[in-house]
């Protein structure tokens, strides 16, 4: 049975990787930032959970050693929304943290465990269209979100010699707990309606509609299954057309 390491296991989107790994016949090692949260995360599919605080390189690379997988999905993430004249580098540090030194740490990790197992592997990052193109409010996020595209670019051509191949995704607005706070966050900035907002984010695309997350752990499994062998630092987006308009 292969086995997949997924952290932030327990967010909307590594919920739904959880859930399309083991369908498609994945063990799972489920991290998250606590006992309860990665718990829940991993519900009842076979493997197991532990607390990861991705931030944490002894824990990240024991996490990682336990896990023997083949694949990881770095699904761990925070956002906020500031604008730039209001910008406190306390949050800052933390996004950048989360967001990009996590990645880093577990794309080390990782890639230890993976070279010393001579197997090969896959790591895929959730990077975003905040990655991709700027956002008003939203410069530590974005700023957090281009660095994991090179992060990734470099990694992925370190390790093709090991047969590691490292991707991105970038999806547009998914419907989970963290889009519902970006919505929340916007709206008291604003002062206006949230459900106003949450629509605008909800049609924000060409086609009109939110991103599914399920949609984007497909898109993760594809990536890490062995048929695209050829497909190494590349950032895809998912993203119902939003970079269309
Ligand atoms: N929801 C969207 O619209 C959207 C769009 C593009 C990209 N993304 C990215 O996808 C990823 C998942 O987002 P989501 O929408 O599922 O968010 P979410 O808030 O539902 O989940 C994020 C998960 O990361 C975990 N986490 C936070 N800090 C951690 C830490 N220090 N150590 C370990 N785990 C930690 C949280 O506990 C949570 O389970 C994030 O990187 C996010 O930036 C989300």
């Amino acid at each position: 049975m292969p086995r997949v390491a997924i952290l932030g296991a327990g967010g909307g989107i590594g919920q739904a990787c959880v859930r399309e790994f083991a369908e498609a016949g994945w063990e799972i090692a489920a991290g998250d930032v606590d006992d309860a949260t990665a718990a829940a995360a991993l519900a009842g599919a076979p493997g197991f959970a532990a607390a990861v605080n991705v931030t944490d390189p002894d824990t990240v690379a024991h996490f990682a050693e336990r896990a023997e997988a083949t694949a990881m999905v770095y699904a761990a993430g925070i956002n906020a929304t500031m604008p730039i004249t209001d910008t406190d580098f306390d949050v800052w540090r933390k996004v950048m943290a989360v967001n990009l030194d996590g990645a880093a740490i577990a794309a080390a990790a990782f890639a230890r465990c993976m070279i010393a197992a001579g197997s090969g592997g896959s790591m895929v990052f959730l990077s975003s269209t905040a990655g991709l193109r700027g956002e008003a409010g939203a410069s530590a996020y974005c700023a957090s979100k281009f660095g994991l595209v090179g992060l990734v670019q470099s990694v992925a051509a370190e390790l093709t010699a090991h047969d590691i191949r490292v991707n991105a995704v970038a999806p547009g607005n998914v419907d989970t707990p963290m889009l519902r706070a970006v919505a929340r966050d916007i709206a008291q900035a604003e002062g206006s309606d949230p459900e106003a907002v949450w629509q605008g984010l909800a049609t924000a695309g060409a086609a009109c509609r939110l991103v599914r997350p399920d949609e984007v752990a497909r898109l993760c499994l594809a990536l890490s299954a062995p048929g695209l062998g050829a497909l190494t630092g590349a950032t895809v987006p998912i993203d119902a057309g939003s970079m269309l308009l």
